[in-house]
């Protein structure tokens, strides 16, 4: 601890053994969100600033933290939380909001920053709530799309869609993504094995 210096890596070998397989390495994730940084520094380069970045708590939380700094334009952060999931595995089509945003969003561009669009509730919810409350634009950036899973078509009125990787319809966690809260820290993205969440 403290400033000694450790000659091997931190043991996470328990949860590294859970993973069936690697799906994109800390590498790729790290290509992918800066070429990501870079498309929204351009693409709202001549918006009135400041862009507001809100991400969708907890899961997006390394994607936003990664991605605010290939954002080469001034922004505000925030999050919002939703619970849609409970302790179950699906979502039961009904998102709440339980902590709203806290910045005026009233006239600004507003970029929801997700982990992964599954059935797409949450984000239908999210695009409403935000443009009621009078952002000028609301676009969506996820860092996985799962499209295979969805339900709900997602309308983006005065917005952009951004995703990072198509993911196939596998149990994902690692890079803020979970399983009963555990794996959000592991640095890349991996399927995890049935046996233990069945
Ligand atoms: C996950 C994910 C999205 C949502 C997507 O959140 O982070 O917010 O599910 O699912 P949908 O498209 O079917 O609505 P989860 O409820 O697991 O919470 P978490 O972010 O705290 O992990």
């Amino acid at each position: 601890m403290g400033s000694e210096h450790h000659l091997a890596e931190p043991k996470r070998m328990e949860m590294d053994e859970h993973i069936q397989g690697i799906l994109w390495t800390e590498k790729e994730i790290a290509d992918r969100v800066a070429e990501l940084g870079s498309d929204i520094s351009k693409d709202f380069q001549d918006c009135s600033p400041p862009l507001v970045i809100i991400g969708v708590a907890t899961g997006a939380f390394l994607f936003l933290a990664d991605i605010v700094r290939k954002i080469t334009l001034p922004v505000m952060v925030d999050f919002i939380k939703v619970s849609s999931y409970g302790s179950g595995m699906e979502s039961n089509g009904s998102p709440q909001i339980c902590n709203d945003v806290k910045i005026d969003i009233k006239d600004k561009h507003v970029i929801v920053i997700e982990d992964i669009v599954d059935t797409g509730h949450t984000l239908s919810c999210l695009i409403s709530h935000l443009e009621e409350k009078g952002a000028s634009s609301v676009s969506v950036c996820t860092l996985l799309d799962k499209p295979a899973r969805r339900t709900v078509v997602m309308k983006i009125h005065r917005g952009k869609f951004y995703r990072g990787f198509e993911c196939p319809d596998n149990f994902v966690v690692g890079y803020g993504m979970d399983y009963a809260e555990l794996y959000r820290n592991l640095p890349y993205i991996g399927i995890l094995k049935p046996e233990i969440y069945e």
